[in-house]
């Protein structure tokens, strides 16, 4: 079991196993103090709720990463089914539109003090200005991001997904309590692997980010487990973040 000084629960593991041996032979040596852990469209396709209530017996905290993007009703209806299962945090799209996020903010109303957290995407970490080009969006990855973080916060979502570019900016324009979620973090000798625009995590500490997520840097490293405590050292390492 890996045990940490202080637990700043400021990493978000992204799971990314297709199979569940490999999965809980991983999680169960990690102290649920420690982390989040976040089930995405692959782990939650295959393995469904089930995962997630194998998952929160061992009484971690799950952000389910399933972006969705739906007309308002549909989009709605699935946030409620999400947050059903007693997630932490969910989030939509931010491209889906104010009535879709309006819905799904809506939908977690009935919960109250107990509904998940709800984070809208705005620009991929994966997508670089030739993508968003691609697609007839012309401003840069920043900009767009920087609009549907407007967007956002108009809805009253709870935080964004960003690049680690953006919070530094983005910190200044949000209320303090206003979250910042971001992926795409890699240390300076691993692979980008699809992801566009990543930052180490010391950069990302000092951008004013909440948490980090970070996924295959940990699960495709020779020893997850070392490398997990590598990267919660360096959150703990001051108390800046
Ligand atoms: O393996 P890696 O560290 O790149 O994993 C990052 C995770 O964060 C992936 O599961 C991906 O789906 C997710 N994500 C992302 N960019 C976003 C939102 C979520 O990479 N904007």
């Amino acid at each position: 079991m890996v045990i940490y000084k202080k637990t700043s629960q400021k990493l978000i593991l992204a799971l990314n196993f297709s199979n569940l041996k490999e999965t809980f032979n991983l999680i169960d040596q990690i102290n649920p103090n420690s982390c989040h852990l976040k089930i995405g469209i692959e782990m939650f396709t295959l393995f469904g709720p089930s995962l997630i209530k194998d998952i929160h017996k061992r009484n971690f905290s799950i952000f389910l990463d399933l972006k969705f993007h739906d007309i308002p009703n549909t989009t709605a209806y699935a946030i409620s089914a999400a947050a059903d299962l007693g997630i932490w945090m969910l989030n939509v799209h931010a491209s889906g539109g104010i009535r879709m996020m309006l819905a799904a903010k809506k939908a977690l109303l009935p919960l109250g003090k107990d509904a998940p957290l709800l984070v809208a995407v705005t620009v991929l970490t994966s997508m670089d200005s030739n993508d968003l080009e691609s697609l007839g969006i012309f401003s840069s990855p920043n900009e767009q991001a920087e609009l549907l973080l407007k967007r956002a916060i108009e809805c009253d979502m709870d935080g964004v997904v960003c690049s680690a570019h953006d919070t530094t900016h983005f910190r200044k324009i949000t209320n303090k309590n206003f979250i910042l979620v971001t992926p795409g973090i890699r240390t300076i000798d691993s692979k980008a692997d699809d992801q566009r625009r990543i930052m180490t995590l010391q950069q990302a500490k000092k951008s004013g980010t909440n948490y980090v997520v970070i996924g295959r840097p940990i699960t495709k490293s020779k020893n997850p487990i070392n490398t997990l405590q590598y990267f919660l050292n360096i959150l703990v390492e001051d108390n800046e973040f």
